[in-house]
């Protein structure tokens, strides 16, 4: 055969591959050209009765053919074995990948995240309680009258044996310093339970954030630095901080501490409703009852205590108006807050 008819062979047999429609078609034309009884050896068996000329480069075609149509029948088979997979199971391997996309932090797991980092550096440490408590831990050891009513049916989820859905996260102050003696510095990131009609600011489930410094001297004026200084590492370098007197029972004095409002810088504002400081957490010096309680003489230490709501600054920190968003686990929602 002719170098020039060599080429259209391959032509030819190209062609029969590309419009083979099944795996059995496309091996039949396999046979056909590369077969042991194909047209390719025939034309390889001729090669040597072609003028010396032409065969050099009649050589080259045939392998030329014999590559290529290779090389394209081995690409097709693939294309089509898939197709049958994915006629078979539905599953298309050769179809592009879906992507996707990385999970993100929940913005009140980041809001944990910063606070208690920013009180790492000041040396604290994470401590943890159980979310069912016994009243003893959550009020009495608290120094929460019998008859406060937090204990009430209507703001405490009670269990039948008497337990109950820890109303705070303050019951954590309390099992830190039964099982460790001063100096005491942990924070208790965690969730807490109220009896609460849901609304935009209300959720019956919320978390807190807890804090206990106990050590000899620690005074009132400690509490308002660190304070001051947690502040301006979550809220920036602007922000101002008040404190105002107040009434806990585990606490003596007890204050309420709030953050000059970031949305007016403390003009007065809807967010604020026009007082220019939002309410953060309640604070104050350890209660003496409360350490006499654990076992600690009062003489010898004092501590600080604080407690914020996680939500409350994921909602100044994000803006965000409704604290349900922060449960409706919608992706359009919590995507909005980096990674
Ligand atoms: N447990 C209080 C609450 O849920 C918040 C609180 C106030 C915690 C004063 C404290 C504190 O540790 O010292 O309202």
């Amino acid at each position: 055969m002719k170098p020039r008819d060599i080429q259209l062979l391959q032509e030819a047999a190209l062609a029969e591959a590309r419009q083979a429609a099944t795996i059995e078609a496309l091996e039949a034309v396999r046979v056909r050209y590369l077969g042991r009884r194909g047209l390719l050896p025939e034309v390889m068996q001729g090669l040597k009765d072609l003028p010396p000329t032409e065969r050099p480069e009649a050589g080259r075609y045939a392998n030329d053919l014999k590559e290529a149509l290779t090389a394209l029948i081995q690409e097709r088979k693939q294309v089509l074995a898939n197709r049958t997979v994915a006629g078979q199971t539905g599953f298309d391997v050769s179809r592009p990948g879906a992507w996707r996309g990385y999970g993100r932090r929940h913005p009140i797991s980041r809001i944990i995240e910063e606070v208690t980092d920013i009180f790492f550096r000041m040396g604290f440490t994470v401590a943890d309680g159980p979310d069912i408590e016994t009243e003893y831990h959550n009020f009495d050891a608290l120094n929460t009258p019998a008859d406060h009513p937090s204990r009430d049916i209507q703001d405490t989820f009670w269990l039948e044996d008497g337990s109950l859905l820890r109303t705070q996260t303050s019951p954590v102050q309390i099992r830190v310093m039964e099982s460790r003696r001063p100096p005491i510095r942990i924070i208790a990131p965690g969730r807490c339970y109220r009896r609460d009609t849901v609304d935009a600011t209300h959720s019956a489930n919320f978390h807190q954030i807890e804090g206990l410094y106990v050590d000899r001297a620690v005074s009132l004026a400690q509490l308002k630095g660190d304070l001051t200084y947690f502040a301006r590492h979550l809220m920036g370098p602007d922000v101002r901080v008040r404190f105002r007197p107040h009434y806990f029972p585990f606490t003596e004095p007890s204050l309420e501490y709030d953050f000059s409002c970031h949305v007016c810088g403390g003009k007065g504002c809807r967010v604020c409703k026009q007082s220019g400081w939002i309410e953060i957490s309640g604070a104050g010096m350890v209660n003496p009852k409360v350490l006499r309680q654990v076992g600690y003489d009062p003489e010898t230490v004092t501590g600080y205590a604080f407690g914020m709501g996680v939500e409350r600054i994921a909602m100044i920190k994000f803006g965000i108006e409704d604290i349900r968003l922060l449960y409706d686990n919608d992706i359009r929602f919590l995507e909005q807050f980096g990674a």
